[in-house]
């Protein structure tokens, strides 16, 4: 089945990323969202992104319009039987993501394929909440998703062939590299990097040395471009702090343990940049 229009649910920092690199790979977007404020947002963090590459003369201006052409917001999960592909990135919580997944199975044709973006959650079990756990996978982009090269294509137990085949002609198309993973939890990206993550919060609680001291010594030790706890922020402690909470509860093994510290700051409402504070202040 060709794809042409691409469905993306949630319009956050993942999800206007990802309508971004769709429009500009040609794909017609409806990007949808809960209400017309966050429709709006998720829309115009593209426009800007577009307008900045216009300015420093990567785009042509004309090339930018076409792009936001392609692009439809909307607030209406129906709209998601228009399209051959569905892309979600809604909030990281499994309850929420299985809701939306039945109500996208009862609204879209059998043949769409659905796909999730999540950082952690099993690919298997999302699948299971569709009667299409065949056409059901794994996509999980990079944040920033305009700027990042690599999508973890992640199989659930029945996905099939095709739908994978399907799935990796799109990631190309986007400009990006798929690496094929195992449904396991945090796949591998989020394995390796939530805990490295987890400790650099566990060196802050122990007052080994201050936020910045510890993304300095991951910088210029360990030639990171971006240190853990700025990476934190960037992603959203919320999410970071769901990923630890997965691989603690799926592994049992007490070394994903999330850190207080962490946990503290997520109830206080310091979510990293989206929120203006996380280990460092955005206001
Ligand atoms: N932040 C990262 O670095 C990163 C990287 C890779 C994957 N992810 C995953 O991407 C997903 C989204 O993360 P994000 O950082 O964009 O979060 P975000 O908080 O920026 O955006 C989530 C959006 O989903 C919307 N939403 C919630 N329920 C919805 C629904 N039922 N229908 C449509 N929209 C709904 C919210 O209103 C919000 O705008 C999560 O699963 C996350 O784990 C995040």
């Amino acid at each position: 089945m060709e794809i042409r229009t691409v469905f993306v649910a949630g319009a956050g920092q993942m999800g206007s990323g990802i309508a971004q690199v769709a429009a500009q790979a040609g794909y017609r977007v409806i990007l949808r969202d809960l209400t017309p404020e966050l429709v709006d947002r998720g829309v115009g963090t593209i426009d800007r992104f577009l307008a900045r590459t216009v300015e420093k003369g990567k785009l042509a201006a004309d090339e930018k319009a076409a792009v936001m052409g392609r692009i439809a917001g909307t607030v209406k999960l129906e709209r998601a039987a228009e399209a051959e592909l569905v892309i979600e990135a809604v909030v990281e919580n499994l309850a929420v993501k299985l809701e939306l997944f039945k109500e996208l199975d009862r609204i879209c044709p059998a043949p769409t394929v659905f796909a999730s973006n999540t950082s952690s959650l099993p690919i298997t079990q999302l699948a299971g909440a569709t009667g299409r756990a065949d056409r059901f996978i794994g996509m999980h982009f990079m944040n920033p998703v305009p700027l990042m090269q690599l999508v973890e294509i992640i199989r659930g137990m029945a996905t099939s062939d095709e739908t994978c085949q399907a799935v990796l002609a799109v990631t190309r198309s986007m400009g990006k590299t798929p690496v094929e993973v195992q449904d396991a939890p945090g796949f591998v990206a989020n394995r390796i990097l939530a805990p490295m993550i987890n400790e650099a919060v566990y060196c802050l609680q122990e007052g080994l040395a201050t936020a910045e001291g510890i993304d300095t010594v991951m910088k210029l030790g360990m030639n990171h471009p971006m240190g853990p706890l700025a990476l934190a922020d960037l992603i959203g402690l919320d999410t970071v702090l769901s990923i630890l909470d997965v691989l603690y509860a799926e592994f049992q093994d007490s070394k994903y343990r999330a850190c207080p510290l962490l946990r503290k700051m997520v109830r206080a409402g310091w979510l990293g940049r989206k929120s203006g504070r996380g280990f460092y202040n955005y206001q």
